[in-house]
């Protein structure tokens, strides 16, 4: 048995975002985000639901953050909806839409709770698509005043903002027409994710002019490392390649060597996808940040051959999950440390996400039995606090999510809450995860086997 503490000051988080949990979704001014539109296209969402009420934080925000409150979350990670600020991506502000963050933040921090707010976690007003959305590269400027007017107003009380939640979701949204807008084209989703990059930089920039001197800023990419099946078949380990290059290296590279690798740039040039772009925009891309977000839930077996990743996964101890999911909770140590020696990075880490569905989950004797979510927390944090015994400086961890809430295309189906959500009464009811969590921020850290 092995006791492993976590530093005093860690952040203790639980991680939202507007489009899943806000509802109220045209209510006191709000104009249409891309999902609101994407979810009423016939079979885009499992369920066929659409972000409308989804969790209705707009209205319960009081007693989500009580909640929270009650499980000892020294922070909270929401998310602005654009659309909800200026509701048609430019021009008119809705003074309603920044009164409800202003009260969102001060209900925070009259119960102790940090804010942490990211800018853009994936709904681009539609206003803003019509006119071109991503792949207008005047996108990044309408960011960059619509995150001027947020830190302006709140970065007094807001210590820490990003920019972009997991970029990779445009290329989603443009190139593979899985995510809103859905569109399907390789040079859309390339030139959209360069657009979303440079909006990052200008963002930042605006920051460093404009923002309390007190707040931070930083960006939160994802990190599915991809491994391959077999170590010593070409074409695994080419695809493996493929896919690093593709995902999260598409990102870090440019925000943290400023420019896109070798690899990236070479196949783009010879697929004809790459993505119209100025030499200053690295300089703006790779600004000094105060602080990166990881978002890590698992890693990623590739192959053609599916047997020999079902075989591989085995290997490793067999930890599938009842989703059909894999339990790889080593895969955030690696992430941590391909921050660390891939990227050389300096500044601190926050998990800004980690979490998972249990499918096992079950309701026995009134209570929510999700062991599979404690087993999957637990076994993550292990691998947290490993990397920081080695160096690396992870400032806090926030857990995806605090309620279950719009899966994104898999609508209320797949549940990643510590709290369930009745949606005909909106009755929150905590899951046994949520008190095994409550139990290590209690104890800043937990007893291993
Ligand atoms: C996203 C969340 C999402 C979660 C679970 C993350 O990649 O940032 O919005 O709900 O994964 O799928």
């Amino acid at each position: 048995m092995r006791e492993l503490k976590f530093p005093e000051n860690f952040q203790w988080g639980v991680a939202t975002s507007a489009a899943q949990i806000e509802g109220a979704a045209f209510e006191d001014g709000r104009g249409a985000s891309i999902w609101d539109t994407f979810s009423r296209l016939p079979g885009k969402i499992l369920d066929g639901s659409t972000p409308d009420v989804a969790c209705d934080f707009y209205h319960q925000y009081k007693s989500d953050i009580a909640l929270a409150k009650s499980l000892g979350i020294n922070s909270f990670r929401f998310s602005f909806s654009w659309s909800r600020v200026i509701p048609d991506g430019t021009g008119k502000v809705n003074e309603k839409g920044l009164d409800f963050y202003d009260r969102v933040i001060d209900e925070l921090l009259k119960n102790g709770i940090t804010p942490n707010a990211t800018l853009y976690h994936w709904d681009l007003p539609q206003g803003t698509e019509d006119r071109g959305g991503w792949l207008n590269r005047d996108c990044a400027d309408w960011f960059a005043d619509y995150a001027e007017i947020l830190f302006r107003r709140f970065s007094d009380r807001v210590p820490m903002f990003s920019t972009l939640n997991e970029p990779v979701a445009i290329y989603v949204g443009y190139a593979c027409g899985g995510f809103a807008p859905g569109k399907k084209s390789e040079k859309f989703g390339k030139q959209a994710c360069h657009n979303a990059l440079l909006a990052h930089g200008k963002a930042v920039e605006r920051f460093r002019g404009v923002a309390s001197k007190k707040s931070k800023i930083g960006i939160v990419v994802d990190i599915w490392h991809r491994h391959p099946a077999r170590d010593n078949d070409p074409e695994d380990v080419a695809l493996a390649e493929k896919e690093n290059e593709e995902s999260y290296r598409f990102f870090l590279n440019p925000v943290f060597k400023g420019c896109y690798t070798e690899y990236v740039l070479e196949k783009m040039r010879r697929e004809g996808t790459l993505p119209q772009m100025q030499d200053d925009d690295f300089k703006s891309i790779s600004q000094k940040l105060d602080f990166f977000g990881l978002n890590c839930y698992g890693r990623v077996v590739v192959s053609r051959d599916s047997e020999a990743v079902k075989k591989k996964i085995v290997n490793a101890g067999g930890n599938f999950a009842d989703s059909g999911e894999e339990f790889y909770p080593k895969s955030i140590y690696d992430a941590l440390h391909i921050l660390k020696d891939d990227y050389k990075i300096d500044i601190p880490v926050i998990i800004t996400e980690n979490g998972c569905r249990d499918a096992s989950e079950k309701t026995v004797d009134g209570k929510i039995c999700d062991e599979y979510r404690i087993r999957y927390i637990r076994g993550f944090l292990e691998w947290i606090h490993k990397a920081m015994e080695e160096g690396i400086d992870v400032r806090g961890y926030y857990l995806w999510s605090l309620i279950d809430n719009f899966e994104w295309t898999a609508g209320y189906e797949y549940k990643f809450g510590i709290a369930a959500n009745d949606r005909n009464t909106r009755k929150r009811t905590l899951k046994e995860s949520a008190y095994a969590y409550r139990d290590i921020i209690r104890n800043n850290g937990m007893i291993t086997d």
